[in-house]
């Protein structure tokens, strides 16, 4: 997800949570203009450490050869899949015709995945789209485009791009594309815990889930233990260590990016019944303090000295 899921977030949730609760991850899109993307920035979003599962890499654009000569460089950096976006509402990616610009026109979508796919044979691509631009009437079309195209498996995100991030979601346009295709379905939007997932698989038949926002409050969603206060606080501790570890140049920015998942914190009980308090702190200092006293690890902040020091505040 872009803006959150880094490798400094990603790699936390993978560590915490086995292969047969989490199958897979996936950066957040990588943004195609006009000049492929160059190895060394997929090696960025990537990320130095491999674990079991495996991570895809997202592209999005609407230039036929930059995306084909970009996955190319994706499959060199390491990417075990590369993943297309249909689904970003964003209007920079519309202005574009990338993202779910793409949801317009179904032959150009199965253009653009059969382009890539044909860039590295051999290489699982997958497309992830929504159920649609202004309506869901051409769920089908849509799917069959992006399986027409070459692609290994499909995600459904079942909002329009016209409902955005919703409250409301409708599975049935999930079932619609399970019955529409072959490949794999991956159903996404309203899973926050395993009941969900479950009634998703059995009113859908999806043969996966995508988790979105829940995860970024519940980094143990996926495995589905009962995590601690404390637990909870060490997370985004390790988060603001591998923030700082990698570059982050300010305490501000990196309580700016705790405070991100603390506007859907719900593991170990750490926001109940202040989230407002957390969100509220001015002073980066005193979150970070905060978190060490409820994580009890005795010294604020948790996060390496050397490297606090040279951290302007
Ligand atoms: C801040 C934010 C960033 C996102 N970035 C991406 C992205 O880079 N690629 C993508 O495919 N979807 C992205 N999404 C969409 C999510 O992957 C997911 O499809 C959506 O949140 C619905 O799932 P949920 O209801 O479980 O949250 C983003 C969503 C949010 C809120």
């Amino acid at each position: 997800m872009e803006g959150v899921t880094a490798p400094s977030f990603r790699d936390l949730v993978l560590a915490r949570n086995p292969p047969q609760a989490l199958g897979g991850a996936c950066t957040e899109f990588v943004r195609v203009v006009d000049t492929p993307v160059p190895v060394k920035v997929m090696r960025r979003h990537l990320g130095p450490h491999r674990f079991a599962q495996p991570v895809s890499l997202q592209l999005m654009g609407s230039d036929l050869d930059c995306l084909a000569r970009s996955a190319i460089h994706a499959v060199e950096a390491g990417a075990a899949v590369v993943d297309l976006n249909f689904g970003c509402p964003a209007k920079g990616a519309l202005r574009g015709c990338a993202g779910s610009a793409a949801l317009k026109d179904p032959r150009q979508l199965e253009r653009t995945v059969a382009a890539v796919a044909r860039a590295i044979p051999g290489h699982p691509v997958t497309g992830k789209i929504r159920a649609g631009f202004d309506d869901a009437s051409r769920v089908e079309d849509l799917a069959r485009a992006v399986e027409a195209g070459g692609a290994w498996m499909l995600t459904i995100h079942c909002r329009t791009r016209a409902e955005a991030y919703c409250d409301e979601v409708d599975w049935t346009r999930i079932a619609r594309a399970v019955s529409a295709v072959a490949i794999p379905v991956c159903g996404n939007g309203g899973v926050s815990s395993h009941a969900d997932l479950e009634r998703m698989r059995a009113q859908t038949g999806c043969a996966h889930a995508m988790v979105g926002r829940a995860e970024l409050g519940d980094p143990w969603i996926f495995h589905g233990a009962t995590t601690t206060e404390a637990d909870a606080a060490r997370f985004l501790l390790d988060y603001a260590d591998a923030l700082f570890a990698t570059g982050e140049p300010s305490k501000k920015g990196v309580a700016g990016r705790l405070k991100q998942l603390l506007v859907h914190w719900s593991a170990g009980a750490l926001c109940r019944p202040t989230r407002e308090s957390w969100l509220h702190m001015k002073d980066p200092q005193e979150l970070f303090d905060r978190l060490a006293l409820v994580a009890g690890e005795g010294r604020c902040p948790r996060l390496n000295p050397l490297l606090a020091a040279k951290v302007p505040a």
